[in-house]
C-alpha cells in the first residue's frame, strides 16, 4: 500500500486512501471525496480517471505492452485461438482441453440465429451499414432468448454469452449477404469458428469456397488482437449500461454503436478510405501529413494516435507482420505501399513524434481484411466480432463486484441561477 494523497481545500486537509495495482499503477481513492469535502473531481474523457479495478487486460501504453489476462498477445497470437483466448478473457484462465473441445463445439451449435431474425434482414435497405444491422439483430436476440443481466445465474450468463459469440459472425455473414442479393450460407458442425465465417461470408451455391488455411490464421490472428482493450470507449458503454441491470443483450448492442464511431473502431474502415483516396489522388502521402498537421484543417491520419498508446500498438506490430505474409501471396496491394510510406514519413515527423502519434490497431487491420476479401464497410463489424467476447468478460467482471453501483458520474453546473418563468407575451 502506498501512502495516503493528503488534499487541502479551503484550509482543510482530506486523507485519501491510494491503491497500487499489481504492475505498479497507482490511483487515489476518491470514493469518499464528496462526502468529506462537497467536491467532485473533473476529468471530461476520463483522461486521468480510472472507472474501475480489473484483471482482464493489462496495458502499457509508454511501452506498448498489451496482455490478457497475464498472457501477451504475441503469445497468444502464435499459439492459440480466438476460442481458446474467448475462454481465457471470460474464465480467467486458460481452459483444459475438454473445456475448449467443449466450447467450441457448443459455439457451432449455436451458431444459428432465428429464422424470424434472420428474415428480418430483408427489412433493412440492401445497402444498409452492416454496423446498423448488427446493432439491430444483436438487440433483437432479446426478444428471442431469456433475459439476463446482472441478477443472473452463472449458467445462465454463459447461455448468453456463448449465443452472442457464436451467432455475431452468423449475423455478420448474412448481413453481407443480404447486401449482395445471395442466399445465406448456414454454419456447419464440421467447421471451426473462423472457418465458418469465411465460408458463410463467401461460400455459394454456385461456386462453394475453398477454405484458405493463410486467410484462416490471419483472421484468428485479427480476432484475437481485437478480443479486448481494457476499458476503451466500448467497453465502458458496456459496463454503464450493464450497470442498470439492463439485458445483457441491450449492453451489447449499446457497445456496438459506441465502436462504430470513427474515432473508435471505425477508424479501420476510415483507414482504408483515407489510404484509397491517397492512391486516388496520385498524390503524394506527404501532403496529407499536411493536412493532418494543419489546425484549421478537421482531417486527422485515421489508424494513428491512441489515448493510452504511446508508443507503436503492439497489435498494429502483429497485423503489420501478417499483412506481409498473407500479401506475398496474393496481388501486390497498392494500399499497403501507400501505408508502409505513410507510417514511414509519420515516424520522422516531429509534429507526430512530440504528440506519440503512432499506428495503432485499426492502421493495418483494414488491408488484412481487404486481403480476405471482406468489404470496407465490414470492417468494423469484425472488429465487433473480435471484441464480444471482451465485452461480456467486462460486463461479468462488473456485475461480480460487491461494490458495484450503477453508473452515475456528477457534473459542476455552469447554466442559470434561479430564473422565473416569462409568459409568451412577454418574450
Ligand atoms: C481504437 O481506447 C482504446 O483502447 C481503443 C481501441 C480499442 O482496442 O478499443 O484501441 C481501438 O479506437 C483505436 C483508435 C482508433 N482511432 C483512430 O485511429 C482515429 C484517429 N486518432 C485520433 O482521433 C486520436 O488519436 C484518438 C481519438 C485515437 C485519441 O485521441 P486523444 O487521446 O483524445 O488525443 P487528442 O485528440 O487530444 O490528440 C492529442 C494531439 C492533438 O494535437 P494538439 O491539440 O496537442 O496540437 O494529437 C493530435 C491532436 O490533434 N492527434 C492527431 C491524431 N490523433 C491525435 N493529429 C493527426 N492525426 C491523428 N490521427
Amino acid at each position: 500500500m502506498a501512502d495516503n494523497a493528503k488534499l487541502i481545500i479551503e484550509g482543510t486537509t482530506y486523507e485519501l486512501p491510494t491503491l497500487i495495482g499489481t504492475e505498479g499503477e497507482k490511483a487515489v481513492d476518491i470514493r469518499k471525496l464528496r462526502g468529506a469535502s462537497g467536491y467532485v473531481t473533473l476529468d471530461s474523457g476520463y483522461m486521468n480517471t480510472g472507472s474501475c479495478e480489473s484483471a482482464i487486460t493489462f496495458i502499457n501504453g509508454e511501452e506498448g505492452i498489451l496482455r490478457y489476462r497475464g498472457i501477451p498477445i504475441e503469445q497468444l497470437t502464435e499459439k492459440s485461438s480466438f476460442a481458446e483466448v474467448s475462454k481465457l478473457v471470460l474464465d480467467g484462465e486458460l481452459p483444459k482441453s475438454d473445456v475448449l473441445d467443449e466450447f467450441s463445439r457448443v459455439l457451432t451449435e449455436n451458431a444459428m440465429i432465428p429464422e424470424e431474425l434472420k428474415n428480418s434482414l430483408y427489412n433493412f435497405p440492401a445497402d444498409a451499414h452492416p454496423m446498423s444491422v448488427l446493432g439491430s439483430l444483436i438487440f433483437g436476440l432479446a426478444g428471442f432468448y431469456p433475459h439476463v443481466d446482472a441478477t443472473s445465474s452463472e449458467d445462465e450468463i454463459r447461455t448468453a454469452a456463448t449465443n452472442l459469440i457464436a451467432k455475431t459472425s452468423t449475423i455478420a455473414a448474412f448481413s453481407y449477404k443480404r447486401s449482395i442479393g445471395e442466399p445465406f450460407v448456414y454454419p456447419s458442425k464440421d467447421l471451426g469458428y473462423s472457418e465458418n465465417f469465411l465460408n458463410m461470408m463467401f461460400s455459394s451455391p454456385v461456386n462453394g469456397y475453398e477454405i484458405d488455411s493463410d486467410m484462416v490464421e490471419a483472421l484468428e490472428k485479427l480476432l484475437i488482437l481485437h478480443v479486448d482493450h481494457e476499458q476503451n470507449c466500448s467497453a465502458s458503454t458496456m459496463r454503464l449500461v450493464g450497470s442498470s441491470h439492463a439485458n445483457l443483450y441491450s449492453a451489447v448492442a449499446a457497445s456496438i454503436a459506441a465502436l462504430w464511431g470513427p474515432l473508435h473502431g471505425g477508424a479501420n474502415q476510415s483507414v482504408m478510405e483515407m489510404l484509397a483516396t491517397i492512391h486516388q489522388s496520385g498524390k503524394d502521402p506527404a501532403d496529407f501529413i499536411e493536412m493532418a498537421k494543419d489546425k484549421s484543417n478537421s482531417f486527422r491520419l485515421a489508424g494513428f494516435g491512441h489515448r493510452v498508446y504511446k508508443n507503436y500498438d503492439p497489435r498494429a506490430r502483429v497485423i503489420k507482420g501478417t499483412c506481409r505474409k498473407v500479401l506475398e501471396k496474393s496481388a501486390k496491394d497498392p494500399l499497403l505501399q501507400i501505408a508502409m510510406q505513410l507510417e514511414e514519413q509519420v515516424l520522422q515527423d516531429d509534429y507526430f513524434i512530440q504528440r506519440k502519434l503512432y499506428p495503432n490497431v485499426d492502421f493495418y487491420s483494414g488491408i488484412l481484411y481487404k486481403a480476405m476479401g471482406i468489404p470496407t464497410e465490414m470492417f468494423t463489424v469484425l472488429f465487433a466480432i473480435g471484441r464480444m467476447p471482451g465485452w461480456i468478460s467486462q460486463w461479468k467482471e462488473m456485475i461480480s463486484d460487491p461494490t458495484n453501483k450503477i453508473g452515475r458520474p456528477r457534473q459542476i453546473y455552469n447554466g442559470n441561477n434561479k430564473t422565473d418563468y416569462t409568459p409568451v407575451e412577454n418574450r
